[in-house]
């Protein structure tokens, strides 16, 4: 499968989500490549980060590619891997869109803040374009990250996502843990640190195995 995580604002947990999910992915024994499409290469960094800590095999294949050749050599690898992780930039870019054309899944996280409810507008414009151009609808799924552990902020986001039928908001929520960047800082994912924030895991797996249909 060829997941995207997405979405038109910046510091979202795109990349967190991204790099987590190709680590969990290959240790359910996937062959994966994961694609950085942002121009910022945070991808690449935790991925030379965890090179550093591991030293030798960091379980995965890193790849940067942009724009039109992000499609073709997409397509091109697709019979290669098991599942590729497409991570892209935090604006409404041409990798994004050339992502989402041969995406089989969108995911879509949201911090519970109200201004970014503000880009659902540019979201929902950005799918419905995408949408019409694709021979098979775009599997796409929006939910909570770093979201608080209780507040209004939750509430009022999940109100305004759950209004909007086509982002299909799935009540997965990712809180806001500490975990997730100390664990980003050294290349890895919650799942490889000691010790273990057993609350992050469990959301970021329950999360995953929704979205994948992957059974424990
Ligand atoms: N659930 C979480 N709990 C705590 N911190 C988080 C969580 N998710 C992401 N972060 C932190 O928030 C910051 C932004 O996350 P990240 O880089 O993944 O966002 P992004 O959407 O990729 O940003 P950009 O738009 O710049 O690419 C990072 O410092 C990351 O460690
Ligand atoms: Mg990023």
């Amino acid at each position: 499968m060829i997941f995207t995580v997405g979405g038109i604002k910046g510091g979202t947990g795109k990349t967190t989500l991204s790099t987590n999910l190709t680590v969990w992915l290959s240790r359910q024994g996937a062959d994966v490549l994961l694609v950085d499409a942002d121009e910022q290469e945070s991808a690449s960094d935790f991925t030379a980060w965890r090179e550093e800590t591991l030293k030798d095999n960091i379980g995965y294949t890193l790849v940067q590619l942009h724009g039109a050749t992000l499609r073709r050599q997409v397509e091109q690898m697709r019979p290669k891997y098991d599942h590729i992780v497409i991570d892209t930039g935090g604006r409404d870019t041409a990798s994004q869109r050339a992502a989402l054309f041969i995406s089989d899944i969108y995911l879509l996280p949201f911090a519970p803040r109200s201004y970014e409810i503000w880009t659902l507008s540019k979201v929902q414009a950005l799918l419905s374009e995408i949408q019409g151009s694709r021979a098979t609808p775009l599997q796409l799924y929006s939910f909570l990250n770093k979201a608080d552990t209780r507040g209004p902020d939750n509430s009022e986001a999940i109100e305004v996502l759950s209004d909007n039928e086509e982002l299909n908001y799935v009540d997965f929520p990712i809180i806001n843990r500490k975990a997730f960047a100390t664990a980003a800082s050294k290349g890895l994912s919650v799942f490889e640190m000691t010790p273990a924030d057993e609350k992050a895991i469990n959301e970021v797996e329950a999360l995953f195995r929704h979205i994948t249909g992957i059974k424990k």
